[in-house]
């Protein structure tokens, strides 16, 4: 079974604040540091350091070549990634001293895919792959309705989360991984049993994982819930929590651990990525995550 991730590469400028700026504040920020990230990008990288077979399929410009060196040099499969004339995507991130941040994504040539380009690297994969998406690429729907028809088992991470996401067809979906934001986005319920309820009207066929932040994290399906409880850590830098979360529980059910196990390593990976700065920087290490979870029962 083959991992395709379909997803951004980004050019992430971090800048150290005291706050988040407010509207109409202008503020100095302490420091601006660039790392490589994008939803996408993290999640390969994530997927790759779990132990995972991932191809990553995405287009930079030619800025961006340094993103594609760090996939293939943290074992990702980078055959699919093209260099297009567009300017590789960046993100403009706050990060603040409680440990806080907000973005501002600039697609640039995440945006720039073709239905040519999509079918193509969709040649290389078939019936029980598992085809990874989030929202910072365009032509979803088309993924997600291609992906189907090749019988893959299809994962959506709806972030960020706007109307092209409404726009899909998200029956063809089998495994949501969501946060709560998203979660009252897609069922507008804002009480996690209540959107995990409605996701399961909405979606009888699927899988939902909903993390909660310092309230740990849920798998939910029709008849079953597995609660994983927080882990515990200094908040240094958030940015990746999440995707460093996505690749680890996706890596962990791939090698055919059970639902808890999987939740357990994902939350691990993911304190551990909260504990780190930038956003693929800050993704662990399995031996590390493994050394974390011993540490904590011992
Ligand atoms: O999830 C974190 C990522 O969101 C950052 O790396 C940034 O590029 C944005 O895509």
């Amino acid at each position: 079974m083959k991992i395709l991730n379909f997803g951004s590469l980004n050019i992430d400028y971090t800048y150290s604040v005291g706050h988040i700026v407010q509207p109409g504040e202008t503020i100095t920020s302490g420091s601006l540091e660039v790392f490589p990230g994008g939803k996408g990008l993290n999640q390969s990288i994530a997927l790759a350091r779990a132990g995972a077979d991932v191809y990553h399929a995405g287009l930079i410009g030619k800025d961006g070549i340094f993103l594609r060196e760090l996939c293939r040099n943290s074992g990702v499969n980078t055959d699919y990634i093209r260099v297009v004339e567009t300017r590789t995507g960046n993100a403009i991130i706050q990060v603040s001293e409680k440990g806080e941040n907000c973005i501002i994504l600039y697609p640039g040539a995440n945006r720039e895919q073709t239905e040519e380009y999509i079918d193509e690297v969709m040649k290389g994969f078939g019936e029980g792959d598992v085809l990874l998406l989030q929202n910072e690429i365009n032509l979803l729907d088309h993924l997600i309705s291609e992906g189907a028809k090749k019988g893959m088992k299809i994962v959506l991470n709806p972030s960020p989360f706007d109307e092209k996401i409404t726009a899909c067809d998200l029956t063809k979906v089998s495994l949501f991984m969501i946060n709560e934001v998203e979660g009252e986005q897609i069922t507008g319920a804002k009480d996690p049993e209540q959107i995990l309820e409605k996701m399961g009207t909405m979606y009888p066929g699927a899988e939902t994982v909903l993390t909660l932040g310092d309230k740990g994290s849920v798998y939910a399906n029709r008849t079953e819930r597995i609660r994983q409880q927080p882990v515990k850590v200094k908040t240094v830098d958030t940015t990746a929590a999440g995707d460093t979360f996505t690749g680890y529980y996706l890596a962990a059910v791939m090698e055919g651990k059970d639902k808890p196990q999987a939740m357990k390593e994902a939350a691990y990976a993911a304190a551990l990525a909260v504990s780190g700065k930038g956003a693929s920087s800050s993704i662990p290490m399995k031996k590390d995550v493994d050394a974390f979870m011993r540490k904590a029962v011992s």
